[in-house]
């Protein structure tokens, strides 16, 4: 049995899904603060909250979970400057809150969802695992102190552990099953797919003076259903006595964000309008991983790196929704 934290989330369902295609069993445990419960269509759902100890004690003991896939935590950048407390109280204290009962339970295999924001900006890329790491806003800080914090658990307490830093996640389930679905929504394809459904009247662009050929930032987009493939493989790997370790997750291929509005009109066949903006303080002109290393030893392969394809997924997934929205 497998516990997939923050598996009704966007990222976590998708996993949760592959798990099961895969066969294995699993509990979800999510207190719905941003995930969905319509999300969690395998295993069985848990409304717990991480703040309390007592009820993950109690999750544990219904289930013998040979180990942990933890997505739950806050995800806002901008929210984590206005508001650290939230963030470290949730991405930190909560976690440390299911190590304590991981351990109490000798459960010692954790695959843990980290980011590329722990590297800040960067000063090479591609980013590799390598890359200095001073994030920049207390998000970054905070997943940043989780890995320190999980090298020291590994080392006195025998924890076994798999570090993803992910790129930017994007797509949906090529079968519509489960996609994404934040409120606030933040990421730039949704927010451009959006554009395209009128549900917004534009997409901005938030500065054209890069450094970048077409003047707009670049991003890794690694598709969702790549990353739950990663995720299998991770947990293979611990499971095959793997030693804990980081990898990078992304694409290796960057793409601006005026590639991003245009292959979205091609693949919507919409208008989608376009306002130029300033840039906004603390966005990279250009943040693109190398995920050499999760190839090598996790033997992962992408199999969705074409632009075209995220988008088409994200697409497919986005239209269902604005048909349930209607009721149609
Ligand atoms: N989306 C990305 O591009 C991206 C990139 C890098 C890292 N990550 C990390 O991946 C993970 C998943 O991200 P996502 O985009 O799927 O976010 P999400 O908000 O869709 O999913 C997070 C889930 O965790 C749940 N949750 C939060 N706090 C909880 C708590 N205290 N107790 C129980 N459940 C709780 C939420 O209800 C939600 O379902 C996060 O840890 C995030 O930091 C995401």
């Amino acid at each position: 049995m497998i516990l997939v934290t923050g598996g009704a989330g966007y990222i976590g369902s998708h996993v949760n899904k592959e798990l099961n295609k895969q066969g294995y069993e699993t509990v979800v445990l999510d207190n719905l603060s941003y995930g969905h419960d319509d999300f969690v269509k395998w295993g069985t759902l848990e409304r717990v909250d991480l703040s309390n100890t007592r009820e993950i004690r109690r999750v544990f003991q219904d289930y013998a979970f040979e180990a942990v896939l933890h997505f739950a935590a806050f995800t806002y950048v901008g929210e984590s400057v206005e508001n650290p407390q939230k963030y470290y109280l949730n991405n930190l204290r909560n976690t440390l809150n299911l190590l304590e009962v991981m351990l109490e339970f000798e459960v010692k295999k954790l695959v843990f969802s980290s980011t590329c924001a722990t590297y800040g900006d960067p000063i090479e890329i591609p980013i590799t695992e390598e890359h200095p790491q001073t994030p920049i806003n207390p998000y970054g800080r905070g997943k940043l102190m989780m890995e320190q914090i999980l090298r020291d658990y590994s080392q006195a307490y025998g924890l076994r552990y798999a570090s993803l830093r992910y790129f930017n996640a994007a797509g949906a389930d090529p079968d519509g099953e489960v996609g994404e679905m934040h409120n606030p929504e933040t990421h730039l394809i949704p927010l451009i797919l959006d554009a395209a459904l009128g549900k917004r009247e534009a997409i901005k662009i938030f500065g054209t003076d890069y450094p970048t050929e077409d003047g707009t930032c670049i991003r890794d987009y690694i598709h969702v259903t790549d990353l739950a493939d990663a995720h299998i493989k991770a947990l293979k790997y611990l499971e095959n006595r793997g030693e804990s370790d980081v990898f990078n997750l992304g694409n290796g291929n960057g793409f601006s964000v005026r590639e991003v509005i245009e292959e979205a009109r091609k693949v919507t066949g919409r208008e989608i309008k376009a306002i130029e903006t300033d840039r906004r303080p603390g966005d990279p002109p250009i943040l693109v991983g190398s995920s050499e290393k999760a190839r090598e030893i996790l033997k992962w392969q992408p199999r969705f790196y074409d632009l075209s394809q995220i988008i088409s997924t994200a697409w497919k997934w986005h239209e269902n929704l604005k048909k349930r929205d209607k009721g149609t």
